[in-house]
């Protein structure tokens, strides 16, 4: 099984951002730690800050991978591009955030992902992502 997890802006600097929301791993130990818990999967990792190089990988990957763990982060609010690539590709998406960020600012109750999305796991810490990879095996 081949499952990518695809962050979008921002998250490159976890561990160091806001630690009081995000908290105080960096996601290269998290994805370490997956990687160990996930032996069978094949896990994979990209990392943009630029909202074209997320379409392109969604497209590049989305014919072929069995699954997609997605957390647009702020592209998640704004992107109908995102949006449109997440409804145009055949692997399932699985929406995730670290945060609950219905328990925050209004602006963060929208999601353009979530419509083409299989399901959308929140509010967890990193353990979001943890559980969008149970829920493809
Ligand atoms: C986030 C929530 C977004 O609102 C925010 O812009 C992020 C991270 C999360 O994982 O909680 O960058 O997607």
């Amino acid at each position: 099984m081949k499952i990518i997890i695809i962050n979008g802006p921002n998250l490159n600097l976890l561990g160091k951002r806001e630690p009081e929301v995000y908290g105080h791993k960096t996601f290269g130990d998290y994805f370490s730690e997956l990687q160990f818990r996930f032996k069978d999967v094949e896990l994979e990792y990209f990392q943009s800050n630029i909202e074209g190089e997320l379409i392109t990988k969604l497209q590049e990957v989305g014919f072929e991978y069995d699954g997609i763990v997605l957390n647009a982060a702020a592209y998640t609010h704004t992107s109908v591009g995102l949006g449109d690539a997440v409804k145009a590709i055949n692997t399932p998406v699985v929406e995730v955030h670290i945060s609950n960020t219905f328990g925050r600012e209004d602006y963060r109750h929208v999601s353009y992902i979530s419509p083409g999305a299989k399901g959308v796991i929140l509010g967890f810490g990193l353990q979001s992502y943890d559980l969008a990879i149970r829920s493809f095996l």
